[in-house]
């Protein structure tokens, strides 16, 4: 090995000096290059370089990934290598360079780790250098540059590091730069670039790049792509971008760009993919535009802060098949024109101000009945009224999403929804829409979501909705539905049930206890439901919270609640329980809050209690408790539980100023004197297990089965301070607000999360509001409206205090407008992991 090394280092060295055109270089020299090369590969699970051996007699033009040249000079010599997809690891050998007669270096797609060897620019023939979707880091070497023939260099999804090489300017052969999906930081650099007129396709996207975008972009005048979105760059777009003729394909989005559209960018007459998506543009759209852009495809603008008309004229665009505006301050009556694009497939206008004040402002709706192929139909958060035009039944049978929720929609939902046959998805909820629920909802047999919640819907809950196999979320809640649950949902693989809030009475059904799919929320609370809580409640092997409070069930708690061995939050309060808390429960190791205040309960506080070791919050308040209150686990914190209206107590921590406890002998005593302090700081930690059972249900990870509670959650996570957030937001100014609801305001910001420029969406709770007596329980259940689609995670949790001392309470999603929609880019927006803290 020592000999073969030593060997190389000559040839190497004599290459450096002899190499161009000297034929002194063998093609030995290139047998003992490609050894070396296989030397520094650690890992070839398909073993294609078995077949590369050192035994002259072999010629490694057969080898597989070599192509050899077949006259002159490069005749024998290796012109390309070639070996994509092979999962191959290791390091690149630097004696790669010594195959002076490369033109094509392509180890894309393996795991290649280490740096781009700077001998790489003795290959002064290169062309296509391609080392994309490898673990490459260090720099780009600038001396790559002196490869002067390169045409495309494809150095993507790697882990890049500095900045782009100011020499790369010299290339002036460069047909497409590919950077993108890496670590570069620094600018784009302004003078270099300018040269590169040859330049067709420039990919710098999920960089952190900073910086402008250079004027001089506009001088690559054969430029069709330019992809430099999801970086930090500001400042406005140039206007000499409005000299790429050329141009295909902008992205420019998730960077933190300012300013107004350019004219000039109106005219770019063969642009196909327009995406300014999640910057702070501003402004409104000429009314000319879809004349302007007659190749147009896909129109990406959403997440800024645009405002006006949308123009009809984008109905000329007749290639139109993805028109993105949501999340701006859109105004004005939606174009009845759309119905003309009959490629729409992608329409989201959702949390506009666009408005629908009469009936005909609802044409645009029947028109896109024209759109064959339409798949998303997102009008959420708008201003539309009037009455749900019929004519939603004869959309096309393509559509699977269908949000029309948070609007001000009366009448019914028709029957004839069921021609939707395609729907996955439907939310209607947060309107005014009145009678039932259609039974033929039923057939929707792909549906997955239905929302209904908060409306003015009533009648019964269609059993035909247990016809639904798979549906996994049911939230009916907040509306004035009325007789029994209907004991067929249980046949629906739901894992959410939401029905509180209703007027629902008759018994909660064995069957629907006996759903193991329930594994994040059951919620029947206040409504009007009777009898016991049946035994088999003990089926809920998977759920994590559980609440039927404000109901009227009687009867004991019953034991089998104890094999619920997931429930981290479990409310029975404000029901007619009687008798005496089972110690199964014990079992439940991972149990956070607990509350069964007003009921009729009665005998000792168990012990088992204070030995519960994730438990935040007890309210066992307004019963008939009797005897010794325990003093350890939870009972050391008075603010953390609660027995106030239990006049028989005695004994625990002397804050409570209980009498003692005379040996078995239990003395009444009116416990009125205690200042209990609990419920602010409960129903915070409340609010934290709430959402931590919600990031558990985003994220997926449902089989979790050891009770992981909110506090080994909380740990090792990034924290997030209200500082931050405030950056992020601008000081939540109201250029950032993007939504406001009841529950607070919801912004967007930009955040540097995890190493990670990532672009967020803040919900903050408005608690003055609510007065500070109020539940923050109540609060966290709002959240369970605010569930855009667009939201699509929680990243973290922010509770604490802001700027004056007020306590200030923040939910931070990850925000991702519609990225799956860029095929192209191949953006799979990386799993984020389970992510909570406060
Ligand atoms: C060929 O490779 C083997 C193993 O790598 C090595 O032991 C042997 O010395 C090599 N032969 C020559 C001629 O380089
Ligand atoms: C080296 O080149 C000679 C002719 O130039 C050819 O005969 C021989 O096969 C080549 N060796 C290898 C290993 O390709
Ligand atoms: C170089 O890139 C251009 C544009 O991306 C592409 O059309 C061409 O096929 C590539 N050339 C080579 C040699 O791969
Ligand atoms: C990105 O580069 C910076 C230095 O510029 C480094 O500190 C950071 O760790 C890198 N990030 C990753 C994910 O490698
Ligand atoms: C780039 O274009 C500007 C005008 O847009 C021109 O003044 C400048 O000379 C151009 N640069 C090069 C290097 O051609
Ligand atoms: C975005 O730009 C604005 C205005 O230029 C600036 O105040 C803000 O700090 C920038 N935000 C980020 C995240 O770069
Ligand atoms: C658009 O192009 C026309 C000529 O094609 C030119 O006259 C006009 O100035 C350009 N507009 C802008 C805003 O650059
Ligand atoms: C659409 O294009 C036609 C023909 O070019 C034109 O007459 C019409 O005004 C355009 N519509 C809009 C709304 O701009
Ligand atoms: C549907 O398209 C046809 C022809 O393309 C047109 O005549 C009709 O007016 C359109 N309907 C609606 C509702 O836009
Ligand atoms: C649905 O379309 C059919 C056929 O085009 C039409 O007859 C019917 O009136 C439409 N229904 C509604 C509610 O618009
Ligand atoms: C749907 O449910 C209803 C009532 O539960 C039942 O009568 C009907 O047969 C079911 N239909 C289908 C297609 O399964
Ligand atoms: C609570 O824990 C203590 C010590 O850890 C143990 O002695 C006691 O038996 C436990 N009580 C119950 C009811 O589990």
């Amino acid at each position: 090995m020592e000999l073969l090394n030593f060997l190389l280092f000559i040839t190497t060295v004599a290459l450096c000096y002899f190499v161009p055109g000297s034929q002194a270089a063998t093609n030995g020299t290139d047998h003992l290059a490609l050894l070396s090369f296989k030397d520094l590969i650690t890992d070839d699970p398909s073993g294609v370089l078995k077949s590369w051996r050192n035994t002259s007699s072999v010629s490694y033009c057969q080898w597989h990934g070599f192509t050899c040249g077949a006259r002159g000079q490069r005749r024998g010599r290796v012109t390309a290598l070639e070996l994509p997809t092979l999962k191959l690891s290791g390091i690149i050998s630097p004696n790669i360079a010594n195959l002076a007669f490369l033109v094509r270096l392509d180890l894309s797609t393996n795991q290649l780790h280490g740096t781009i060897p700077r001998e790489s620019s003795l290959l002064l023939n290169l062309n296509h250098l391609d080392l994309s979707f490898n673990n490459l880091n260090g720099k780009i070497p600038p001396s790559l540059s002196h490869c002067s023939g390169l045409r495309n260099i494809s150095l993507g999804f790697n882990n890049l590091q500095g900045e782009i090489p100011e020499e790369f300017g010299t290339l002036v052969d460069l047909q497409s730069l590919s950077l993108l999906y890496n670590n570069l930081s620094g600018s784009i650099p302004a003078n270099s670039f300018q040269t590169l007129r040859k330049l067709q396709h420039l990919s710098l996207a999920k960089n952190k790049l900073s910086g402008v975008i250079p004027h001089s972009l506009g001088n690559l005048s054969n430029l069709l792509w330019l992809d430099i979105g999801y970086n930090y760059l500001t400042g406005t777009i140039p206007m000499s971008l409005g000299n790429l003729y050329s141009l295909t394909l902008l992205e420019l989005k998730f960077n933190n760009l300012t300013g107004q559209i350019p004219d000039s960018l109106f005219n770019l007459s063969s642009i196909q993919l327009l995406s300014l998506q999640s910057n702070n543009l501003q402004g409104s759209l000429p009314g000319d535009m879809g004349n302007k852009f007659p190749q147009l495809e896909y129109l990406y603008l959403g997440v800024n802060e645009f405002h006006g008309f949308i123009p009809s004229s984008l109905c000329n665009s007749t290639n139109l098949r993805d028109l993105v505006l949501e999340y701006n301050q859109f105004s004005g009556p939606i174009p009845p024109c759309l119905g003309q694009l009959d490629g729409l497939f992608r329409l989201e206008l959702g949390v506009n101000q666009l408005e629908a004040r009469d009936p005909t402002d609802w044409n645009f709706l029947t028109s896109l009945t024209n759109c064959s192929i339409l798949s998303h139909l997102g009008l959420s958060a708008n201003n539309l009224g009037g009455m749900l035009p019929s004519s939603i039944t004869n959309l096309s049978t393509t559509l699977q999403i269908l949000y029309i929720d948070y609007n001000a929609i009366e009448g019914d939902i028709p029957e004839g929804i069921m021609n939707l046959v395609g729907l996955t998805q439907i939310a209607v909820g947060g309107n005014l829409l009145q009678g039932t629920i259609p039974v033929s909802l039923g057939r929707l047999n792909m549906l997955q979501d239905i929302e209904l919640e908060l409306n003015k819907l009533g009648g019964m809950i269609p059993t035909s909705l247990g016809n639904l196999t798979i549906l996994t979320q049911l939230r009916l809640a907040e509306n004035q539905l009325t007789g029994n649950i209907p004991s067929s949902l249980a046949n629906c693989p739901l894992n959410w049930l939401d029905l509180q809030g209703n007027m629902l009475t008759g018994p909660v059904p064995k069957e629907i206890l006996q759903m193991p799919s329930l594994s994040v929320f059951l919620d029947l609370q206040n409504n009007m439901l009777s009898g016991p809580l049946p035994a088999e409640v003990g089926g809920l092997i998977n759920l994590q919270q559980l609440d039927i409070s404000n109901n009227r069930i009687s009867g004991e708690i019953p034991k089998s609640l104890g094999e619920c061995l997931l429930l981290g939050y479990l409310n029975l309060s404000k029901n007619l329980f009687e008798g005496s808390i089972p110690s199964s429960l014990s079992n439940i190791r991972g149990l956070q809050i607990i509350d069964l205040s007003y009921n009729n309960l009665s005998g000792h506080i168990p012990e088992f209690l204070g030995n519960l070791t994730g438990i935040i919050s007890l309210n066992l308040s307004f019963n008939d408790f009797y005897g010794v209150v325990p003093k350890q686990g939870i009972f050391q914190n008075s603010s953390a539980f609660s027995i106030t209206g239990n006049s028989r107590l005695c004994g625990g921590i002397p804050e409570l100023r209980l009498p003692s406890c005379p040996s078995k002998v239990y003395q009444k005593h009116h416990s009125q004197k205690m200042k209990l302090i609990i419920a602010p700081k409960a129903a915070i930690l409340g609010c934290i297990i709430l959402v931590s059972l919600l990031v558990v249900r985003f994220s997926r990870c449902r089989s979790l089965r050891n009770s992981q509670t909110s506090e080994t959650l909380m740990n090792d996570r990034p924290r997030v301070t209200y500082g931050d957030l405030a950056r992020a937001t601008e000081g939540f100014s109201s250029m950032n607000l993007i939504g406001n609801g009841s529950f607070g305001s919801v912004y967007k910001g930009f955040t540097n999360y995890n190493g990670k420029a990532t672009s967020v969406a803040i919900k903050v709770f408005n608690l003055q509001q609510h007065g500070a007596s109020q539940s923050f329980l109540a609060e966290c259940q709002a959240l369970r409206y605010v569930r855009h689609r667009n939201l699509v995670k929680i990243l973290t949790v922010c509770s604490g205090f802001d700027s004056a001392g007020n306590d200030f309470k923040a939910l931070v999603y990850e925000f991702i407008p519609n990225g799956n929609l860029d095929e192209w880019l191949i953006i799979q927006v990386e799993e984020m992991d389970l992510l909570i803290l406060c």
